[in-house]
């Protein structure tokens, strides 16, 4: 059994996607106060405990919005436990057609957003994580794509396996700076949500399956488990590694995949 986040302060982005919902929920449910944030300019009809949520309109891409979101956190909350950066992009194309533009975008999104984030919210989040038994957490959602290579990924690929190290190199500075946060990364394979829809699409039209039926239908037997992964996956373990359970984790990459990359 996880621990209460009763009096912790959550900011979620990418909050109403398929992934990002569900997560912020989850926190909210475990006694969080939920700041949820995405780049559209207000939130979807949200059920659940995650009503109780506030929400900010972000572009992460944004550094002078990234300030002010932490600093309005700052003037509400005056604490920050926990930042979960979720707000990602995945562009599907060859390399020979990927423009520079997509891949500029795609690392503006997947990379820009986890750095501005986190530069913005490490003062509020030292001194939040200074009283804290195991400080304050940060959790980036990478993917099996920032372990492994795939095809037509190439700079979905190297957007995720940036944030790999990013985070890794987040919590050699923390620590020797002496700022109590706790910094992780999540490396998932397919969840269903409207990205991997996407996705399938996208292979179909490059050839690569007959339809997104078919795409899809081969997606449960590549995981070892049997089955994709539901968003709920990811979000318990968002939920268990910005918990006090998870107080020695730190620079380390969370693989939740039901098995692909062990194979
Ligand atoms: N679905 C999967 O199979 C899968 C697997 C591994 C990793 N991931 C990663 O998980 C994260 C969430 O994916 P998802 O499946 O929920 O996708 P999704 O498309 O459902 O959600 C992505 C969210 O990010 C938001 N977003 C995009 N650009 C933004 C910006 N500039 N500023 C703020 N918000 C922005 C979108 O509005 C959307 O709400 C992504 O980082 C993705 O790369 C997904």
């Amino acid at each position: 059994m996880i621990g209460s986040l009763d009096g912790r302060v959550a900011l979620v982005t990418g909050c109403t996607g398929g992934i990002g919902n569900v997560i912020a929920a989850s926190l909210a449910e475990a006694g969080a106060t939920v700041v949820g944030a995405d780049v559209a300019a207000s939130a979807p009809d949200f059920t659940g405990a995650i009503a109780r949520s506030s929400y900010l309109q972000l572009d992460v891409t944004d550094e002078q919005a990234w300030q002010g979101a932490i600093a309005r956190i700052d003037a509400d909350h005056g604490r920050l436990d926990i930042l979960v950066h979720v707000a990602g992009i995945v562009v599907v194309e060859r390399l020979a057609n990927t423009s520079l533009e997509q891949w500029r975008r795609q690392m503006a999104v997947n990379v820009d957003g986890p750095f501005l984030g986190t530069k913005a919210a490490a003062d509020l989040m030292a001194r939040t994580g200074a009283d804290l038994p195991h400080g304050s957490a940060i959790v980036i959602i990478s993917s099996v794509a920032g372990l492994i290579g795939s095809p037509l990924h190439t700079g979905y690929c190297a957007s995720k396996g940036a944030v790999r190290l990013f985070a890794k190199a987040c919590a050699m500075e923390f620590s020797a700076l002496k700022q109590k946060i706790r910094v992780n990364t999540i490396h998932p394979s397919g969840v269903k949500t409207g990205m991997v829809d996407h996705i399938m699409q996208r292979f179909v039209e490059e050839g690569f399956f007959p339809s997104v039926e078919e795409a899809l239908a081969g997606m449960a037997p590549a995981h070892p488990i049997g089955r994709m992964a539901d968003p709920i996956d990811i979000a318990k373990a968002v939920r268990f590694l910005v918990s006090d359970e998870a107080g020695y984790m730190h620079g380390s990459e969370l693989v939740v995949d039901g098995g692909y990359t062990a194979q």
